[in-house]
């Protein structure tokens, strides 16, 4: 076991974040990468190719999650997994996730260099579509790992061109039974995450390293509002049932719902809007929302929930229109491994990073990850706190940083006693 942490090749790393950053939809420096798209494919081929040559072991299972494997000399016992995923949201940057896949592999290769032998096998995960961009749902990979979502609903999802989860695998050479892809019990001994932090606490106190404690537990709703349509200049104001205006209303009674809970930690957002027919002189008859709910406390985030429905009742009898609710995702929060921060945190201060405790508001892969073993998070400051847009930058230093308190975590949960 090394003494200290081995330094990350921090240039390579960069080198290979540029360079997939190039495997993208859009025009670089913008990152698109939806699943099984032809980025994401050519992005997951690069991946793979660079864990093969160092000589990791790669297998694919039958939803796309990747597994890189370094062997153990206990290779029998319970794997130490870390990992993220590479697909990327419409317009967005080239750190998020990508830092936790190749700085996994980098962290490893450290470790190879070190002279260090692996006891428990460790293994980098790269998940299927961590973005809810193709699907509407996030972490579908670590939610089928984590048999933490039906079977039957993952057959009944639509992409926008209405193609089904199981045609979109195909393509990707995938056609076996998707019962398969749920963990074992006690497959992994440990999950570690890096990330980054996708806020702006870090930076603001500058401080390299945090840790996460909680992950908020995220929801998602489609609103389906039904009004009556109408030629814009002939239908009178006092008889309209504006499906778009009682949007706008609930929109605005969501947040005040979110608002409500007095926690920052309640955070809702209507991000996603279609209004039919979406033309300058026809009253709206139709209107679909999307709201994103999310909270480290399942009440409080039940009580703006509560509130959201309530007002929609309301807004609809007034308007004379109807509002009809489903749910996407309900998913509770997850708690960070207390030894697990407690080693991350210590190899940290072996290598004098300062590090806080922290909470996740973003979703991970880690909250699913955490249902199936311990599991916590590093996080890396990234410039004010962007991501999500094409502006997304962390300082290649705190990314060696970061990827060097993972080889030192890994190496330490490897050597775990059986
Ligand atoms: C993940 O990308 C999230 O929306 O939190
Ligand atoms: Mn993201
Ligand atoms: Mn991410």
């Amino acid at each position: 076991m090394p003494s200290t942490p081995p330094e990350i090749n921090s240039p390579l790393l960069q080198k290979r974040i540029d360079e997939l950053s190039l495997i993208t939809e859009a025009e670089p420096p913008v990152v698109t990468r939806v699943l099984f798209s032809d980025s994401d494919l050519r992005g997951r081929q690069f991946v793979r190719n660079l864990c093969e040559e160092a000589g990791l072991a790669v297998r694919v299972d039958e939803a796309g999650n990747m597994f890189a494997r370094w062997e153990g000399s206990a290779p029998d016992a319970p794997a130490v997994a870390t990992g993220s995923h590479i697909d990327a949201i419409p317009n967005a940057g080239k750190f998020d996730g990508v830092v936790g896949v190749l700085g996994a592999l980098s962290a490893i290769e450290a470790l190879q260099e070190s002279g260090f032998r692996p006891m428990r096998s460790i293994e980098i995960v790269v998940f299927t579509a961590e973005e809810p961009t193709r699907f509407g749902i996030g972490c579908l990979g670590s939610r089928m790992l984590a048999a933490s979502i039906p079977l039957g609903k993952v057959r009944g999802l639509r992409d926008p061109d209405g193609l089904t989860f199981d045609e979109l695998r195909a393509r990707a050479g995938l056609r076996g039974a998707l019962e398969s892809v749920a963990l074992p019990k006690g497959f992994y001994s440990a999950f570690i995450e890096l990330h980054i932090e996708q806020g702006p606490l870090l930076e603001q106190e500058n401080l390299p390293i945090g840790i996460v404690q909680a992950i908020a537990g995220p929801s998602a709703y489609r609103v389906r509002i039904k009004g009556e349509g109408g030629h814009a200049g002939a239908v009178l104001m006092p008889g309209r049932h504006d499906a778009s205006l009682a949007a706008a209303e609930f929109a605005l009674a969501v947040e005040k719902g979110a608002l409500a809970s007095g926690s920052p930690d309640t955070v809702a957002t209507t991000g996603k809007w279609e209004i039919f027919p979406n033309a300058i002189n026809s009253v709206p008859c139709d209107a679909v929302l999307e709201i994103d709910l999310r909270d480290t406390c399942l009440e409080t985030r039940e009580r703006a929930l509560m509130l959201a429905r309530e007002a929609s009742v309301e807004i609809a009898a007034r308007r004379g229109v109807t509002i009809t609710w489903d749910e996407i995702n309900a998913d509770p929060p997850a708690d960070g491994d207390p030894r697990t921060i407690e080693i991350a945190e210590d190899v940290a201060l072996q290598i004098d990073l300062a590090s806080r405790r922290m909470v996740s508001r973003a979703y991970h892969d880690s909250l699913f990850m955490a249902r199936v073993c311990p599991t916590t998070m590093i996080f890396i400051p990234c410039f004010k706190g962007y991501s999500h847009r094409p502006e997304e930058y962390s300082d290649p230093a705190h990314v060696a940083q970061g990827a060097r308190v993972l080889a030192g975590t890994l190496a330490r949960l490897s050597h775990q006693p059986l």
